[in-house]
């Protein structure tokens, strides 16, 4: 980049995007490509894991330069447990899910590196380990919508307007039951909508997604996700624009299925409220990158990170409004040009010498709690 501005030069940006199309050439051939399935067969670092991502690391190749959207990312789900992943705005949450749904939009989104392990069953109910990260894109079909389903942050967007319920659910049906017949397919859809509390799961089935309330549609969301009977749900900010009294039923809701499936939930979320009520575990980004993660009650009673504390100070109260949550001062680093340090060090109070060298390194300071912070570990200055 230019030293004297931020604005590139015509050859700047012409050297960009020939590095960039080399890049995305070669990260497209690989994810087009005819794979056995021993290439990409693995095993769980823990067998009681559901999913473990290992330094994933997820790109956008834009005209202005690489943004790293995810940008080393390293965390595990637990079989039956819910993981919170927490942070503010743009900090990576739906990249990460995305990637693990591989539906990271090409040519410009890649996932460029690293491991997604998934502990699955085969059709055969043969466990498997797979890595999510190196499938070749024609065999997703293998765990995407069955073994991990996903519930999406907008209904209105995933339904389809010109069907009804009954039909996209029953949709569901056939796509991963090769011997659902017609009525088989009903019969499963209703009790879906039952499962979820749908009092008149026929009117339901019977009706548009326009003809429903929001809090109904996300109901009908979570029951398609259902369906598949996945071993991993990932709720990706799962009640959003619904009123207080809605949402608290859906995370309910939530709960109550996690154990009746006997799955993990991945749940994606700027609220920190939400965190302390559903999670076990939590998982706090920034810029990309984790920062910290522990157990639920470390990181709300001893959380490590200034970032995690500053958090907790912004802590939602049930009249504020969800965008002034995060009222820590200064701005987050460029992501086409982040620095060799600490990213969160413009908005540090704590700051000390050490942390203008290398980025930290992320260290366990009590059991399974983790911080990335110059303040932990090592010699005192
Ligand atoms: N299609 C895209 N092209 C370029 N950058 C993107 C694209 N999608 C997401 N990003 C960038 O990736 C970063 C992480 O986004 P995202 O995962 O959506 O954040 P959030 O934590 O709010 O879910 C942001 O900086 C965003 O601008
Ligand atoms: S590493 Fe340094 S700058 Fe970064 S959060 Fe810790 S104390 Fe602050
Ligand atoms: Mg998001």
């Amino acid at each position: 980049m230019s030293k004297k501005s931020n604005h590139l030069s015509g050859k700047e940006v012409r050297a960009i995007a020939k590095e960039n199309k080399r890049i995305i050439k070669s990260l497209e051939a690989y994810k087009n490509r005819k794979a056995d399935e021993s290439e990409y067969l693995g095993h769980m670092s823990n067998p009681d894991n559901i999913l473990e991502i290992d330094n994933l690391h997820t790109y956008f190749f834009t005209e202005q330069g690489v943004v790293k959207a995810v940008n080393g990312v390293s965390f595990e789900i637990p079989k039956n447990t819910t993981v919170g992943i927490v942070g503010e705005s743009g900090c990576g949450k739906s990249v990460t899910s995305m990637s693990v749904m591989r539906l990271i939009q090409g040519p410009a989104g890649q996932i460029y590196s690293g491991s997604i392990r998934f502990n699955a069953k085969d059709t055969q109910g043969v466990s498997k380990v797979y890595d999510i990260a190196k499938m070749p894109i024609s065999d997703i079909h293998k765990i995407r919508g069955n073994q991990i389903s996903m519930i999406f942050q907008e209904p209105m967007t995933s339904l389809n307007p010109v069907f009804t319920i009954g039909q996209q659910l029953d949709e569901v049906s056939f796509i991963h039951d090769e011997n659902a017949t017609k009525e088989s397919a009903r019969a499963k859809s209703l009790q879906m909508l039952e499962l979820v509390g749908i009092a008149m799961p026929e009117r339901v089935y019977n009706s548009f997604p326009h003809e429903l309330s929001g809090g109904m549609r996300q109901r009908v969301m979570i029951s398609m996700a259902l369906a598949s009977n996945p071993r991993l749900i990932i709720a990706d900010e799962p009640t959003p624009a619904l009123d207080v009294t809605i949402q608290a039923q859906i995370l309910d809701l939530l709960r109550e299925l996690k154990n009746k499936i006997d799955g993990s939930i991945m749940l994606i979320t700027h609220d920190l409220g939400v965190i302390a009520e559903m999670a076990d575990y939590v998982v706090v980004m920034y810029a990309g990158r984790v920062i910290e993660k522990g157990p639920v009650d470390e990181i709300f009673h001893n959380p490590l990170h200034p970032y995690t504390v500053g958090l907790q100070k912004s802590k939602p109260t049930l009249e504020s409004e969800s965008e002034t949550l995060f009222n820590i001062p200064g701005n987050v680093p460029n992501p086409v040009n982040m620095p060799n340090f600490c990213y969160f060090k413009e908005r540090c109070s704590q700051c000390k010498k050490k942390c203008s060298g290398d980025y930290p390194e992320m260290i366990e300071v009590t059991p399974n709690h983790f911080v990335a912070c110059h303040l932990y570990g090592g010699e005192e200055e």
